[in-house]
C-alpha cells in the first residue's frame, strides 16, 4: 500500500496536476491563457496524479492515438505524456507506481502499444520501453545543393494563407503521413497549436515568418506539405544571411518529399536550413550537387515503444517475405500474459508451445517491433542471444523501408 494517494485527475484539479508537472519540468505554473489552450488535450487523455496530503507530488498521463505499423494497420495506442514528480518527492518510487497503473489501465483500455518521446533515455527501459525509433538534426546549406540532381519537376507547389492552412494540412497529414510506420495520428486540438502561427497576418518586419506549402500532383492531387519558419534581416548585405527552419514536411513518397526539399532550397534569401527532426535515412542528400550540403549535426531518439499486448501486436504486424519462421521467446515481468513464445513467419504470428529460437525481455521486443532497429546490432551490444543465422532470419522479418519514424512531439 502506497503512503501516497494515486487517483485519476479530476477536472477540478487539473490546473494543480499541470503546475506539478510544471514544477518537475523546471518551469513556473501555468498562466489562464496556457491553462485554457490545454483543455481539449485533458479531455482526451487520461491522467493519474499521486496527491501527499493535498500537494500533488506526481502525474503521468496518456493521449490516446493510433500508430501505423509494419503491414499499414493503425493500433490503438497510449501515447505517454506529462511525466513529472516534484523534486522535494523523487527517488522514492513514486514514478514507478504511477507507471505502473497508467500502463496497466492503458492495456485494459486495449491499447496495443505504449509510446512516449523522453526527456532522458535512463528513465524508461525498467518499464519495458525499447527505443524503437531514431532522427536526426540536419542543416544543409543551401548554396552547395545546386544544380540538383533529380529530373524535372512533375507537379506544383503553393503557399496557403491562414485561413486555408487549418483546413487542409490536418487532412493532407492523414492522406500523405501515415503510410510512415512509427507514424501517429494527430488528435484534433493538436493542430490549432501546431499551426496558429502558419501565414498568420503580422506586424513583424520583413523577413520574419511562418508558411504552409503545399504540393499538388500532375493530377491536381496535393501529395506533400512542408510547416517552415524564416527568418532574415533586412539588410542588402552583400551576402544575406537568412536561416529557415523546416517544423514538419511530409510527401506521400520519398519523392515527393525531395519536392519540398528542392521548393525549400529555392527560396531566396536564405542560406541555411535547420530541421529538427528527420528520419535517419532521408535520401534527399543524394539529390544534392554537393551530398555535404545535408550536414547531419545530431542523432535523437525519436520515439520509445513499450508493446502492452504481444499478441495483438506481433499478430497485427506485417512481416519480411521468407519460407523460414522463427519462434521468439519473451519476457515481460509486468504483465503475465506477454510472457510466451510466438511463432513468426511471413504469413504472420501465432502463439507457439515449441522451444524458443531467440528469448528476449520486453523492451527488447519493444525496440525491434517496428522495424527501425536490427537484431544484428542487438545481438552485438549483448540484449540478443541467437545464432547468426536466426538473427538474419530476425532482420528479414522485421525490417521495413523506408525506416520507421514518428515525427510528432508530445
Ligand atoms: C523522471 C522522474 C519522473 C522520475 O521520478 P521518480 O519518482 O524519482 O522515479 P522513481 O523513484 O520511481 O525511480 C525509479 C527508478 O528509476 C531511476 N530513475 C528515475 N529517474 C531517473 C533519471 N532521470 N535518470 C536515471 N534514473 C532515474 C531511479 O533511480 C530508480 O531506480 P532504482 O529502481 O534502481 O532505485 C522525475 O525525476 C522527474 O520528474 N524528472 C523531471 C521531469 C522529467 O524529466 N520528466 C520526464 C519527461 S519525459
Amino acid at each position: 500500500m502506497s503512503e501516497y494517494d494515486i487517483r485519476p485527475v479530476t477536472v477540478d484539479e487539473r490546473r494543480i496536476a499541470v503546475d506539478a508537472f510544471r514544477t518537475a519540468l523546471l518551469s513556473g505554473a501555468v498562466n489562464d491563457e496556457t491553462f485554457a489552450a490545454g483543455r481539449l488535450s485533458w479531455d482526451e487523455s487520461d491522467s493519474l496524479a499521486a496527491w501527499d496530503d493535498d500537494a500533488c507530488v506526481g502525474v503521468v498521463a496518456a493521449f490516446r492515438f493510433d500508430s501505423t505499423v509494419p503491414g499499414g494497420e493503425r493500433v490503438q495506442t497510449a501515447g505517454v505524456t506529462r511525466v513529472g514528480v516534484v523534486p522535494t518527492h523523487t527517488r522514492r518510487g513514486l514514478l514507478t507506481q504511477l507507471m505502473h497503473r497508467l500502463l496497466r489501465e492503458s492495456r485494459e483500455r486495449g491499447n496495443v502499444l505504449a509510446t512516449l518521446h523522453a526527456s532522458e533515455t535512463t528513465i524508461y527501459r525498467r518499464f519495458g520501453f525499447g527505443l524503437a525509433t531514431d532522427a536526426v538534426a540536419a542543416v544543409i546549406t543551401t548554396r552547395q545543393t545546386k544544380p540538383w540532381r533529380t529530373g524535372a519537376r512533375a507537379g506544383t507547389m503553393r503557399l496557403l494563407a491562414h485561413t486555408e492552412v487549418l483546413a487542409i494540412v490536418p487532412a493532407l497529414y492523414e492522406r500523405v503521413a501515415r503510410a510512415r510506420v512509427g507514424s501517429i495520428s494527430r488528435p484534433e486540438w493538436w493542430w490549432p497549436r501546431f499551426l496558429k502561427d502558419a501565414s498568420q497576418p503580422t506586424s513583424e518586419p520583413y523577413g520574419k515568418g511562418t508558411f504552409v506549402a503545399v504540393h499538388t500532383d500532375a493530377d491536381g492531387a496535393d501529395d506533400g506539405y512542408v510547416l517552415y519558419d524564416v527568418d532574415w534581416d533586412e539588410t542588402f548585405a552583400k551576402n544575406p544571411t537568412g536561416a529557415g527552419r523546416i517544423r514538419d514536411l511530409w510527401g506521400r513518397s520519398q519523392k515527393i518529399e525531395q519536392e519540398l526539399w528542392r521548393f525549400l532550397l529555392d527560396i531566396d534569401l536564405i542560406t541555411t536550413w535547420r530541421a529538427e527532426i528527420r528520419p535517419t535515412d532521408e535520401p534527399v542528400r543524394r539529390a544534392m550537387h554537393d551530398s555535404r550540403a545535408y550536414e547531419a549535426v545530431q542523432r535523437l531518439d525519436d520515439q520509445w515503444v513499450r508493446i502492452l499486448d504481444v499478441d495483438a501486436a506481433l499478430t497485427v504486424r506485417g512481416y519480411g517475405a521468407t519460407s523460414d519462421s522463427v519462434t521468439i521467446g519473451v519476457d515481460d515481468p509486468m504483465f503475465p500474459a506477454n510472457t510466451g513464445a510466438w511463432r513468426v513467419s511471413a504469413s504472420g504470428s501465432t502463439r507457439s508451445d515449441q522451444p524458443a529460437d531467440v528469448r528476449v525481455d520486453i523492451a527488447t521486443l519493444s525496440a525491434t517491433y517496428l522495424g527501425a532497429v536490427s537484431w544484428h546490432d542487438l545481438a552485438s551490444t549483448g540484449a540478443v542471444n541467437a545464432s547468426n543465422q536466426t538473427l538474419a532470419l530476425l532482420d528479414t522479418l522485421f525490417a521495413v523501408y523506408p525506416t520507421p519514424f514518428c515525427g510528432t512531439g508530445y
